[in-house]
């Protein structure tokens, strides 16, 4: 029984989510009353002009920033008032990011940039580690780039060893906030190319991207505008 519901239970459910930034006295409201189910192994791709909400709600989903009303049920729990540490918890157990400006630290190689996310759960061993990097580095097609500085990788493979180490702790979900944003269109393709194949693999991934082009890789588009979510009207 408890298989059945594990397959029919979206992974992620928001419920009537509202965010309002404050500014001393000033709100504004940028995400406004958001219903979302999001099933595992779905590849979502949001698309809204600047500033409508698109990385506010990634925010919120990947447990960077808090609702301030509604509901948030992440594997059927609960989540919506999670203490900080319980936050971070979930967010490394559950959640690899990318973004569109890679957030590779220069001063380490590509292994050691990668090796991160394993130090910050506490695996310290070399021999482990190398290995799971040296995995990902080929999964992503970059292994012969180990030991590389990171500043002497071309835009695509920066954003490759920046997927490799979203993936090394073996993440539910990838969030990808305009990850071909600061690419050529052919880079572009060969990171989505990518993400196709590891959402074949079975990852779950929630993308941002203004790019029209990229919604044939989706199973699913959400058009954003002004903090709500709005049918696509077809233009053709
Ligand atoms: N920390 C914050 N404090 C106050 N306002 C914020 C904060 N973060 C975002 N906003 C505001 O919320 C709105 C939505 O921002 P958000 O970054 O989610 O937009 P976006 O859809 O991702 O835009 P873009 O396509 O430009 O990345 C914007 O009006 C922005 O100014
Ligand atoms: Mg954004």
């Amino acid at each position: 029984m408890m298989e059945k519901l594990k397959t029919t239970q979206p992974l992620i459910e928001i419920s009537n989510v509202t965010k309002t930034f404050k500014r001393g006295k000033q709100e504004t409201t940028v995400l406004k009353g958001l219903d979302l189910k999001i099933y595992e192994g779905e590849f979502i791709m949001i698309m809204g002009k600047s500033g409508s909400g698109k990385t506010t709600l990634m925010n919120i989903i990947g447990f960077l920033d808090r609702i301030t009303a509604g509901t948030y049920h992440f594997r059927g729990e609960d989540v919506s008032s999670l203490n900080e540490n319980k936050k971070s918890d979930y967010r490394n157990a559950f959640f690899g990011f990318v973004f569109q400006q890679f957030f590779l630290i220069d001063s380490l190689n590509v292994q050691q940039n990668v090796e991160l996310p394993m130090v910050y759960k506490g695996i310290h061993q070399a021999k482990v580690k190398k290995e799971k990097a040296q995995r990902y580095l080929e999964l992503v097609g970059i292994g012969e780039k180990m030991k590389d500085k990171t500043t002497e990788l071309s835009g695509g493979q920066q954003q490759r060893v920046a997927i490799a180490r979203a993936l090394v702790n073996d993440p539910l979900l990838i969030m990808a906030d305009e990850p071909t944003g600061a690419l050529d269109s052919e880079t572009g393709k060969v990171i989505m190319n990518t993400l196709k194949k590891l959402n074949e693999e079975g990852k779950t991934i929630v993308m941002v991207t203004h790019d029209r082009d990229l919604t044939t890789y989706a199973s699913r588009v959400i058009y954003m505008k002004d903090g709500c979510f709005e049918e696509e009207v077809m233009s053709q």
